[in-house]
């Protein structure tokens, strides 16, 4: 693992007019960790998020993401094409609902080709079999590639949508509630899908969830929101074995009683 951050944050506060989305947020992500934003509903996960990812445009602070050639940048400094540029191959973005993270009439082949092409792949066929070499890697069957994603189910949509995601080897992969809109049992299946593949590349994430088993098993390093603050930030499994923060103890213990 390198010794410098992937992404520095600095007081990062966006307000909308007088209410806080979130307020003076810093941290580092490293590369290959994988940190969770957790907190109940309004808390300012989404909006810190959409801020991260450039997104959205944060009312004061900065983000500094290390760029490929090892210089750090203000995100909010890029030229538009270099921040197309991350978004179409150094990040993903895995939004909750599928749909809008996907072409849903395309076929699950063009959309995972798609991201290939972006990046200035022409040739079909090697993109056709990178395509259909993730589409196993997430599981979807090799005979689904022509069928368009509106014809899948829930879980496959969000399988395709990593996939998607994943086939420009990105090194930072943004994702807001990944499997928070599945049936339960789907929810396992994917998350276990997700824990090997972040591993398996060595990917940075930072995934934005309510539900603390979601962050168990996929982070390394956790951060509490409450009100657009962070209360407390530590290792995963030290900040649910032991949270220090009240905010904390009582998300751990009211998760625990349902
Ligand atoms: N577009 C918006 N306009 C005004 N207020 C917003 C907007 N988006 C979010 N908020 C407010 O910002 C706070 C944080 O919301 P959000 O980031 O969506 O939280 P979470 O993702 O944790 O549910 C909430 O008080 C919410 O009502
Ligand atoms: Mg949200």
């Amino acid at each position: 693992m390198s010794d410098t951050p992937l992404l520095k944050v600095r007081d990062l506060s966006k307000f909308y007019g007088s209410r806080i989305g979130c307020q003076n947020v810093s941290f580092e992500l490293w590369p290959g960790e994988v940190l969770a934003i957790v907190g109940e509903s309004g808390s300012g996960k989404t909006t810190l998020l959409n801020c991260l990812a450039t997104r959205l445009a944060p009312s004061a602070g900065s983000v500094e993401y290390r760029m490929r050639d090892g210089q750090f940048r203000d995100l909010y400094r890029l030229s538009e094409a270099e921040r197309r540029f991350l978004m179409r191959t150094d990040w993903g973005f895995v939004h909750q609902n599928p749909a809008d993270g996907l072409r849903m009439t395309v076929s699950a082949g063009a959309n995972v080709g798609e991201r290939l092409m972006a990046i200035g792949d022409r040739h079909y066929g090697n993109i056709r079999a990178t395509a259909t070499d993730w589409l196993g890697r997430v599981e979807i069957a090799s005979d689904r590639i022509d069928d368009q994603p509106r014809a899948f189910s829930g879980g496959m949509r969000q399988r395709l949508q990593i996939a998607r995601n994943l086939v420009t080897n990105p090194r930072l992969v943004f994702m807001d509630e990944p499997t928070g809109g599945l049936d339960v049992s789907v929810q396992a299946r994917l998350l276990d899908l997700l824990r090997g593949l972040v591993s398996d590349l060595g990917l940075a994430a930072i995934v934005v969830t309510h539900d603390l088993a979601v962050a168990r098993l996929l982070s390394h390093r956790m951060m509490v929101m409450k009100d657009g603050h962070i209360v407390e930030t530590g290792l995963t499994d030290r900040v649910l074995d032991d949270p220090q923060a009240p905010y904390t103890q009582l998300l751990v213990s009211s998760i625990l009683q349902v």
